[in-house]
């Protein structure tokens, strides 16, 4: 576990202006004391994420997720509550002395780097030897450069059990980093064998440009080969939905819009061919930490998938992961070859240029994807496809595009585009309710309960309620802990989280500080037991009659440890009973 000095965390928190480093990353607009914008930790349409700057503290109301400026940063950035803190002081230009935290994982990290680029280097020099010649025809084979292949340090896997564990080995890496960097395995029998074998090899590299997993294509013609691709599971530094293939070399380029394909190979072949913007996900479907990742690089995402069946449902499954990421979406349908980088190679640059220029809206791939199973030389065709189309519609909020395409589909099928828009409104006006509702559900019922973080509260629902307020004020009004300390310990409280939290309260209120500087909270819980905390100290509201709250929850939650306590005595053994009496009196005498 690691353990930052008290006073680090206080300095870094100070000379980090919660407000400036979450506007890096929110568009915070003000709400009186507070700042509001839209959670980065969640996809929402209305912001319910708050910035507190009175405290340093932010919270959502939608996920429950919450903390302070370190937090923040190691919730955003992905990083381990020590990595955040080095980011911060860096940033800041604190120095930590070397001694003022514990960073095993760290250093497994680091190691786990130095071996996937000593790991990428072999595979390198194996593809420019004499046995890599194969995969190296394959590349040039396939339209690469040689300055392209250095570039993306493309490499090849020999066929061979250890030749990659050997050569690890003599630059002095251990066999357990090897398994953790996921470059080697570990069979049923035991003995270790190199994880990519007779391929070739993509390395993925992070934002900083550090090697941090592969990606190996079989030879085309193994026929012991096990999956056409073997990539790099998670491992202490990959995480595959975060990441995107070549984000490290597109992220420069694609503030105005950015390409995204399938394939790492379709990434390279577009990159050559002067789309230096252009990025994959990695192997596994799109999803929503990818789409956040893109929403901090660029305004507009071009999808690019092969045409085929398998194709067309990823674009669809693609528009709709983006659909509330305020990006806007373009859809490029190639209308030959299977896939971007067999187009470009067929047909130039400059042809996947004017596709580029061509590019349709998520709305109207949708209408051309939904006419095309259906028969519409028939009424009942036509009719079938103009409702589809009207529900497609119905999810764009924009009236002149609405209008723009009611219109051009009313005259092609031959209907009024009075009663298609009117069929449109209809559709829309379920929608809106459909959407009032959720909207309403998650304010009502935040997705967030504290009975996620905190179970025990369905069993003592007052006992929790009287803790959580009493924790809330004592956050607020430290200088009311004097008058329950004695009165309350953490053992008194009924529910294990608040027990916890109240647990460090006294032991940093007892340890001298004046304030609980929620700082002090943040390594020992979870992002959502923190947005818990924040959440209890920035929602006290009794400020006038704090003292008089205080010692009604004192008496509550005194009552209900009582009240558990004598119920639970009905299932003891008579001896456990005998015994716990003992134990009473014994507390009493104070032995
Ligand atoms: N993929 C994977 N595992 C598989 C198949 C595919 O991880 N078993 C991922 C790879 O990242 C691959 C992408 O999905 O790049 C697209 O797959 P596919 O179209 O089959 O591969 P291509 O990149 O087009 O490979 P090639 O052109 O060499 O056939
Ligand atoms: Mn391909």
């Amino acid at each position: 576990m690691a353990n930052i000095s008290e006073d680090i965390k206080l300095e870094i928190k100070y000379r980090n202006d919660i407000e400036s480093v979450i506007s890096q990353y929110v568009n915070l607009k003000r709400r009186g004391k507070n700042l509001v914008g839209l959670c980065p930790f969640h996809n929402e349409k209305t912001p319910s994420f708050t910035v507190y700057p009175e405290n340093g503290s932010y919270y959502c109301f939608g996920c429950g997720q919450g903390g302070d400026v370190i937090t923040f940063v190691s919730q955003i950035e992905k990083l381990d509550y020590v990595e955040a803190v080095k980011l911060l002081a860096d940033r800041s230009g604190i120095t930590i002395p070397e001694s003022g935290y514990d960073n095993s994982m760290q250093e497994l990290k680091t190691r786990i780097l130095d071996i996937n680029r000593e790991t990428a280097r072999f595979y390198y020099s194996y593809l420019m030897s004499p046995g890599g010649k194969w995969a190296l025809d394959y590349l040039h084979g396939r339209g690469l450069t040689d300055a392209t292949i250095k570039r993306f340090g493309l490499g090849a896997a020999p066929d061979n059990w250890d030749m990659l564990i050997k050569h690890l080995k003599s630059k002095g890496f251990s066999i357990p980093d090897m398994l953790q960097a996921n470059v080697i395995s570990q069979s049923s029998r035991g003995s270790y064998f190199d994880r990519f074998r007779n391929r070739v090899m993509f390395p993925i590299f992070n934002l900083r440009g550090n090697v941090i997993a592969f990606s190996g294509r079989a030879r085309p013609d193994d026929p012991k080969a096990t999956g056409k691709y073997v990539n790099t599971q998670d491992t202490p530094v990959y995480k595959k939905s975060q990441h995107l293939f070549a984000l490290n070399f597109a992220k420069n380029d694609c503030a105005d819009r950015i390409i995204l394909v399938e394939g790492n190979m379709d990434v390279i072949s577009l990159h050559q061919a002067g789309f230096p913007n252009t990025v994959a996900a990695l192997g596994t479907a799109f999803g929503a930490e990818q789409v956040k990742l893109l929403s901090r690089y660029t305004k507009e995402v071009v999808i690019t998938m092969d045409a085929d069946e398998a194709g067309q449902k990823a674009v669809l499954r693609t528009i709709n992961e983006l659909k509330d990421s305020g990006m806007s979406i373009r859809v490029l349908v190639i209308p030959d070859g299977k896939d971007p980088d067999e187009y470009i190679r067929k047909n130039g640059a400059a042809k996947f240029k004017m596709l580029l220029d061509k590019t349709v809206s998520d709305i109207e791939y949708k209408l051309l994807v939904s006419s095309k199973n259906i028969d519409v030389s028939s009424d009942n065709g036509r009719l079938q496809y103009l409702k589809k189309a009207a529900e497609n519609l119905a999810t764009v909020r924009d009236r002149l595009t609405v209008d723009l395409y009611a219109g051009r589909l009313a005259e092609k099928y031959g209907v009024s585009k009075t009663a298609l828009l009117a069929q449109i409104e209809d559709l829309k006006k379920k929608n809106v309710r459909v959407e009032q509702k959720k909207e309403f559900d998650r304010i009502v019922t935040p997705r967030y309960e504290s009975t996620d973080i905190n179970p025990d509260r369905r069993r003592f629902p007052k006992a929790a309620k009287a803790e959580e307020s009493l924790i809330a004020i004592l956050l607020s009004h430290p200088d009311l802990y004097a008058s329950v300390k004695e009165r309350i310990k953490a053992e008194d409280m009924l529910t294990a989280l608040n027990k916890r939290v109240y647990a460090a309260i006294c032991s940093i209120l007892d340890s001298g500080h004046p304030v609980v500087d929620i700082t002090l909270l943040g390594e020992d819980f979870s992002p959502a037991e923190f947005g818990y905390i924040v959440s209890l100290q920035n929602g006290v509201l009794a400020e006038k009659n704090a003292k008089t709250v205080l010692n009604d929850c004192v008496k509550v939650i005194l009552e209900e440890n009582m009240a558990a306590n004598t119920a639970n005595d009905k299932d003891l053994s008579l001896d456990d009973w005998a015994a716990k009496m003992q134990q009473i009196a014994k507390t009493k005498k104070g032995e």
